[in-house]
């Protein structure tokens, strides 16, 4: 499974792409407005940190309007990708990019039908929101359950990109369930590395290796 990071921080990008886990990283007009800082020029620098698909998301609601913006944006490296809503124009452009050879990911999707759509429009990605649903009582790993199923009965190669990600057990499930790419906020990322018991037996193996004396090198 791919893991990208949801995220605009650079200095947090860099530092965690420094780790080689980091496949690609996804943004949107929320994630831009907390950077505080130019869009075209946050997503260069993203793109220069991060050699995997860069989410950037267009701002408009017309089919016109987004593949202008989606063309402009797909122009700033070539690893970006163009995030487009989960709508009836935001599909007809996804099917416009798809002819360009420009990648797309589809975002604010919540039901398995709308995924099925992105992918017959094309879509390269297709974000399904998790946290969303389950903040609302559903259970998010349903919806990336069911689009698996979709996606395999037909053989699309749409991927899907668990989105909304609140901490390590949407992860695991996840995966469990077959999402291509999970993309994760910072600190969920941060918490993927952690055990309770793999602290405990470090401090245990260097207290014992302290006791020995030796020296590996
Ligand atoms: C995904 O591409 C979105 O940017 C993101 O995962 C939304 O997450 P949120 O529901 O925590 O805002």
């Amino acid at each position: 499974m791919q893991i990208f990071l949801d995220s605009t921080d650079t200095k947090v990008i860099a530092d965690l792409a420094s780790t080689g886990l980091v496949d690609g990283v996804t943004t949107n007009p929320t994630l831009i407005a907390k950077s505080g800082r130019p869009m075209l020029e946050v997503i260069a620098e993203i793109c220069d940190l991060v050699p995997g698909p860069i989410s950037a998301e267009v701002a408009a609601t017309t089919a016109d309007a987004m593949i202008a913006e989606g063309q402009k944006l797909a122009g700033i490296a070539p690893n970006v990708v163009v995030k487009i809503p989960l709508t009836r124009d935001g599909l007809i452009a996804c099917t416009a990019f798809a002819n360009e050879g420009i990648s797309t990911n589809v975002t604010l999707c919540f039901s398995p039908t709308q995924a099925l759509l992105a992918a017959k429009a094309g879509a390269t990605f297709v974000s399904p929101f998790i946290g969303r649903l389950d903040d609302y009582g559903f259970d998010g790993m349903d919806l990336i359950r069911d689009i698996r199923t979709i996606y395999d009965n037909y053989g699309y190669e749409t991927e899907i990109l668990a989105a909304s990600v609140r901490n390590v057990a949407h992860v695991k499930d996840a995966a469990i369930v077959g999402a291509d790419v999970v993309t994760i906020p910072p600190a969920v990322f941060s918490d993927l590395f952690k055990h309770p018991l793999t602290d405990k037996g470090l401090e245990q193996f260097m207290k014992d290796w302290a006791g020995t004396g030796q020296s590996i090198l």
